[in-house]
């Protein structure tokens, strides 16, 4: 096989611009498949395409962008301009796609117009691959932002050469967020300009569903963890979208590849965000972190407490029930709270009113921060993340790394990172059911076990040394892709 031409698209990106997991995900995802060989010992070539949001705001990286040139998308009757600009870092080309009325926002999503938005975005992805003359053989595409990429190279480009041998693969870091809009001929026709005869494509349960689309029309669908891929089979996880997913599956159409993390971005020896930096060897400093940290937030200093740190979107299927069930009672113990996260206003004000409560105690603070999140795994000594659904969670793996020792339940990429230290090399407290009182008591005896310092610092220490790189995900990805291209 001669050189791969794989180009990856997504909706968010490390270091460029971040709302979730997803964008660590395509940071780091790229540059290890550039870094691997295929079997016949090629170096496969990957390009990244990307929205140019203005909310791109790190201008490190910003001001080094190269415009490229320009073309024109049609969407249904619209002409739309789409500007290219491009960012050259190891080995890697990523490619901003320019239109200020779709991309000029204060966010990334949450507008009335998010399909055109992404509609527009989809098919500018792929113009601007026969732009730029790259053939591909691989296009990669991740979650519903760009779930329309597989259904327009099926149905507007099929005749087009230059994609007669691209095969589709589309990841699904949450089946909680679909795109689904009702079955509506403008919608279809005018916002996404497919015929009415393709809308059988994105049909499900009577509404027009994106995921649902790329599921259909991608030649592989791969999730974040083996778990999740098994989850999904069920209804309670797959958020309605159960039949889709057996039916994928019976087609074996379907993978879980669990992340992992950049270890040299989240490495506590060299990170500038931390107060102190400390390694495996040197676990006593995370103390200093703690300390500065209390200081920081107005928390009692005190280096004896143990400190439970969140870093989490405050919305329902990452367990905030659970929390606000048990926090007033973890609150009566010797032990401070540090919450850091946006989402859903009702968990916000609960939040806020119970800081107000427990000054000194608890400490919330509603912001996407983060070098303020590195400092609080840093600071913290347990790190409490009860997720409903977790497709894969890079919370827990970070928390690890930084010698917090992660509470988890046992849920999608959780349970396939965390053991419990009740088993042999384990790394974390584990609970099974969706159930305050079973969290409270894994809560209680870590809160309990923090008094043992000679047990503790073995956990701390077994956590510390979990390998959680990219080297055997990436491996699986190329192996994906391998498979799609014999
Ligand atoms: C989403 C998922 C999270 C996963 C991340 C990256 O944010 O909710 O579990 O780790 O995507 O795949």
């Amino acid at each position: 096989m001669n050189e791969k031409q794989i180009v990856i698209i997504a909706s968010e990106c490390q270091p460029f611009f971040a709302s979730g997991g997803l964008a660590d995900v395509i940071g780091s995802l790229p540059t290890r498949i550039a870094k691997l060989v295929n079997t016949d010992g090629e170096k496969n070539q990957v390009s990244v395409i990307l929205p140019l949001y203005s909310k791109f705001t790190n201008n490190t990286y910003r001001n080094k962008l190269a415009y490229v040139g320009q073309t024109t998308v049609n969407l249904s009757w619209r002409k739309q301009y789409c500007g290219v600009f491009k960012y050259s870092s190891k080995g890697i080309n990523y490619y901003f796609i320019d239109n200020e009325y779709y991309f000029k926002k204060s966010s990334y999503y949450g507008y009335f117009d998010d399909g055109e938005r992404f509609a527009f975005f989809s098919k500018a992805a792929i113009e601007t691959i026969k732009y730029l003359d790259i053939t591909p053989d691989i296009i990669h595409c991740h979650d519903w932002q760009t779930g329309l990429v597989p259904v327009y190279l099926r149905t507007t480009y099929y005749n087009d050469e230059r994609f007669k041998e691209t095969k589709r693969i589309f990841t699904v870091h949450n089946i909680e967020y679909q795109g689904v809009y009702s079955y509506d001929e403008d919608i279809l026709e005018d916002v996404f300009g497919l015929a009415a005869s393709d809308g059988y494509l994105l049909e499900y349960r009577g509404q027009l569903n994106i995921m649902k689309g790329a599921m259909e029309t991608s030649n592989y669908v791969s999730t974040v963890s083996p778990t999740y891929a098994e989850e999904i089979m069920y209804a309670y996880y797959a958020k309605g979208l159960e039949f889709e997913v057996e039916r994928i599956k019976a087609e074996g159409k379907l993978r879980g590849i669990l992340n992992g993390i950049d270890k040299t971005f989240y490495n506590p020896a060299k990170d500038e965000a931390l107060f102190v930096k400390y390694d495996k060897k040197t676990p006593e400093l995370k103390l200093e972190n703690k300390v500065q940290l209390q200081e920081m937030l107005g928390l009692t200093v005190n280096k004896d407490i143990p400190l439970i740190g969140m870093v989490t979107r405050l919305v329902g299927h990452k367990g905030l029930e659970l929390v606000k069930s048990a926090l007033p009672e973890i609150l009566k113990q010797k032990v401070q709270v540090v919450i850091l996260g946006t989402g859903d206003s009702y968990y916000e004000w609960y939040l806020r009113d119970l800081e107000r409560v427990y000054r000194g105690k608890l400490s919330v603070i509603i912001a996407f921060n983060q070098d303020l999140s590195r400092k609080i795994y840093a600071s913290s000594d347990i790190f409490l993340m009860p997720s409903i659904s977790e497709p894969c969670g890079l919370a827990q793996m970070i928390a690890c790394r930084y010698g917090a020792l992660p509470i988890v339940r046992r849920t999608g990429g959780l349970a396939d990172s965390i053991k419990d230290f009740s088993q042999a090399k384990g790394n974390g407290y584990v609970f099974d059911n969706i159930n305050a009182e079973e969290m409270l008591s894994k809560v209680l005896q870590a809160i309990a076990e923090y008094d043992n310092k000679e047990l503790w610092a073995k956990h701390v220490k077994a956590a510390m040394a979990c390998d959680f790189g990219w080297t055997n995900s990436a491996k699986k990805y190329v192996e994906m892709y391998e498979e799609l291209l014999k």
